[in-house]
């Protein structure tokens, strides 16, 4: 019965963390005999300093940094390591997030962004630091920033973020929209007076928009991304099996098996939890349709809000999007059989972006490489 084991999730999960992360003693040795004053561990400054402006996708799930004439120089998870005794920020990105679930109780790795809004404030503030240092921002070097955020954060958020690149460096702060940035991502011709639809499906907020001469028209954000769908998968493999995963398995499962719409040869996937009633490991066997069905209602949410936004759009420009299609990018567009659900509920083609986990950064940084011809798409996303 547990042939083939194609998405077997044991395969699937990253490695372990560095053996300097492993065990108390080691990381506590780490934190403490070294004592940074600016609370950045010594791993995390960069080594070579640049002078570049800067485009930075803030995201919930990834956090990329584009620097002009150089492209992506940073892709990490939206993750911190912090010593909660010390408040020092220990781990940024990969490294901190093989930390999770792994640490002795005083070091907590922290996500600053869920649902696409900053939960805490004063440790995006930090992040923002440690990822500028990271890229050689700092007393001698200070590059204009442009930052994309989700359209759904609040005016107080905007400004927040701005200072909070101006305390950490930056000589001015610039914000788009996340939809703007991937309609330029994706090549899309915003400027022109035709309409153009780009969804974007992140780790927590899926974002519609239809742009016409360089602005929004019709707009859609909603609080649903790639880390609702792991989060029904945990709790459909609670109510029907008994057994809690971790938010990682259930990650991996989606993307071992996971899919929008049946496909062929599905494969079957072993995950490893624990028993809810015993506490003891236990593994279970889950088929495709299995997660199709457990996430069934999170891709029915991102049909809707498609649609909605579509139906938003003046007729004219919904003429034009029938015509050229809806764009998707975003690391959650890669889910199988997502862009075939989404051109039969809206009825239109719809195009996967060449690289949709990184479309919204490169759409900023080709703002950053043309900022005097671009300037006033940020205008916008400045209120
Ligand atoms: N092959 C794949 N199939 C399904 N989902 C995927 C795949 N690859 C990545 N994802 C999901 O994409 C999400 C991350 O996408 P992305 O990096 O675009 O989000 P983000 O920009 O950080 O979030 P947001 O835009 O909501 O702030 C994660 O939830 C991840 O599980
Ligand atoms: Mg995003």
């Amino acid at each position: 019965m547990c042939e083939p084991r194609a998405g077997s999730i044991h395969e699937t999960l990253p490695p372990r963390r560095p053996d300097r992360l492993r065990g108390a003693p080691t990381a506590r040795r780490e934190v403490t005999d070294r004592r940074p004053k600016d609370g950045i561990a010594p791993g995390l400054r960069t080594m070579s300093p640049m002078s570049r402006d800067l485009a930075i996708d803030l995201g919930t799930a990834n956090t990329l940094v584009y620097a002009a004439g150089r492209g992506i120089v940073l892709n990490e998870p939206t993750v911190l390591a912090m010593d909660t005794r010390s408040k020092d920020v220990l781990a940024l990105g990969e490294e901190a997030w093989q930390m999770i679930g792994r640490t002795p109780g005083y070091i907590v790795a922290v996500r600053p962004m869920r649902q696409g809004a900053i939960t805490d404030f004063e440790i995006t503030q930090r992040m923002i630091h440690v990822l500028l240092r990271r890229v050689g921002v700092g007393r001698m070097n200070r590059p204009k920033v442009l930052i994309c955020v989700p359209s759904a954060i609040t005016a107080v958020e905007r400004r927040a973020v701005k200072e909070a690149a101006r305390a950490a460096g930056a000589s001015s702060c610039y914000l788009i929209d996340q939809p703007l940035a991937a309609a330029i991502g994706a090549g899309l011709a915003i400027h022109e007076p035709v309409g153009s639809m780009v969804v974007d499906v992140g780790g927590g907020t899926s974002e519609m928009a239809v742009t016409s001469l360089g602005g929004l028209v019709a707009m859609r954000a909603i609080r649903c991304g790639g880390f609702d769908l792991d989060a029904a998968i945990q709790q459909y493999v609670r109510s029907n099996f008994g057994i809690a995963i971790g938010e990682r398995t259930a990650e991996a499962v989606k993307l071992a098996i996971g899919s929008a719409a049946p496909y062929e040869d599905e494969p079957d996937a072993e995950v490893r939890g624990r028993e809810v009633s015993t506490g003891l490991p236990r593994t279970v066997v889950l088929s495709a349709a299995e997660v199709r069905e457990a996430i069934e209602e999170q891709v029915a949410q991102i049909l809707e809000a498609t649609s909605h936004c579509l139906g938003e759009a003046p007729p004219e420009l919904a003429q034009d999007i029938i015509f050229d299609g809806i764009h998707l990018t975003g690391g959650g567009a890669l889910l199988r059989g997502l862009a075939q659900r989404i051109a039969d509920t809206a009825n239109v083609p719809v195009h996967l972006v060449g690289m949709p986990l990184e479309c919204v950064a490169l759409g900023a940084g080709k703002c950053i490489e043309s900022f005097d011809r671009l300037a006033p798409l940020f205008a916008s996303a400045d209120r």
